[in-house]
């Protein structure tokens, strides 16, 4: 019985005293009651065994938009096997969605990968995910900001959270749509899930882009860069100094201060650079791949700490604002925001950078008074 319970993946707390005693007693009792108590025995097994078998599904993942960033997602999504991927965008868009989605099944038996993809108008085909991904909106343009893009997504945003907000109640939500601090926002406040479970993709861009400069200028491997980036996406985002290293080594003893102020400044503008060089469009392969970084700690319960945009209340004293820190990312969504101890100068940018992310988030909500 005990080896039973093993492989149906009881836990012996589940089915307590089932041992070799017990097994006599039962053995002598008369059959009409022994019958019944391995009745219920056995059903208290196999209702464990088909709840865990149910928990045993694959994640599923719906993108909203799927235009660079999204379909970039889904790819990155799927071939690392973290679920099955469902692409969605308006109905104008009519099929380019299910083509995408295609497209990208087909390039499965190519590289391995072993992942359900598929493409939809329909909000319907998405119910119940575990995590939603929020791409939908218009992207940069060269000679634009982020925050020109504020009055057009800020809409988008709302639409798409009041879909989410029935259609899949308990997932986690990661927003990508840009400006992002304001646009995250904007997705808690109409999906009005818990905060842990809405948080938005910035920071692990940001620090991606940093981490790349600092192994380009040292001419070492990416993998030995470690790097945090706090605050708001964009111009007044902040570098921690002391939480930036090379191999262990404090990114200071090998880079000047004067080229790390260049460098940061690099990071800063990363996503303007490759909106002047691309001219059509923003920035896509590394925004997705830091977004699918963060499916990954969500439906694998990795625990990554890593910066996340996350509602900050007594934290860091920000007040209810969703600004970059770090925190642990889990299956839950954000499990713990850590508080750090800035220096003086990176307390100043960053309330600089928390001032940013209010007054966007003030005139967001002006223009959708209006
Ligand atoms: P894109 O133009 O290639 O794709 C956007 C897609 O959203 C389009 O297919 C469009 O049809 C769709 N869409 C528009 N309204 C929608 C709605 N109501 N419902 C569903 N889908 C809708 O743009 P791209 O390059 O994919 O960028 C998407 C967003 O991500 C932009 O706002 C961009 O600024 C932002 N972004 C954010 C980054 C970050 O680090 N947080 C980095 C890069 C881009």
């Amino acid at each position: 019985m005990e080896f039973q319970a093993a492989r149906l993946g009881a836990s012996t707390h589940q089915v307590p005293g089932l041992d070799a005693w017990l097994t006599l007693e039962i053995l002598r009792l008369p059959d009409r009651i022994r019958i019944l108590i391995l009745y219920q025995i056995s059903s208290i097994l196999s209702t464990e065994f088909f709840k865990r078998q149910s928990n045993m599904r694959r994640a599923k993942i719906s993108i909203i938009g799927a235009g660079n960033v999204g379909a970039t997602c889904a790819h990155w999504c799927a071939a690392a096997e973290l679920g099955d991927v469902v692409l969605l965008d308006v109905p104008q868009t009519e099929n380019m969605p299910k083509g995408k989605a295609l497209d990208l099944m087909q390039a499965s038996p190519i590289m391995g990968y072993d992942s359900a993809l598929s493409g939809t108008n329909d909000y319907a085909d998405t119910a119940n995910s575990d995590v939603v991904v929020i791409t939908a909106g218009i992207a940069r343009k060269p000679g634009m900001s982020r925050d020109d893009l504020l009055s057009t997504n800020a809409k988008i945003v709302s639409s798409v959270a009041e879909q989410v907000k029935t259609t899949s109640p308990n997932a986690v939500v990661i927003v990508v749509s840009n400006p992002l601090d304001a646009m995250v926002q904007r997705a808690f406040q109409v999906l009005g899930f818990p905060s842990h479970r809405v948080i938005g993709q910035a920071g692990v861009l940001d620090t991606a882009r940093f981490r790349t400069f600092i192994a380009m200028e040292l001419g070492v491997s990416v993998e030995d860069v470690s790097a945090m980036l706090m605050g708001g996406h964009g111009d007044t985002m902040v570098p921690i100094a002391s939480c930036t290293s090379v191999g262990g080594i404090p990114v200071s003893h090998l880079i000047p201060d004067a080229r790390m102020a260049e460098i940061v400044q690099r990071t800063r503008d990363g996503g303007a650079e490759i909106v002047s060089l691309l001219k059509t469009g923003s920035a896509y392969y590394a925004p997705a791949a830091a977004t699918a970084q963060m499916v990954e700690a969500i439906v694998r319960d990795k625990k990554r700490l890593i910066p996340v945009a996350a509602l900050c209340n007594k934290e860091y004293g920000v007040g209810g604002y969703y600004v970059g820190v770090p925190v642990i990312l889990g299956s839950k969504g954000v499990e713990k925001i850590i508080e750090l101890s800035l220096n003086s100068s990176e307390q100043a940018a960053f309330q600089k950078s928390v001032d940013a992310v209010k007054s966007l988030v003030a005139s967001m909500e002006t223009l959708l008074k209006a």
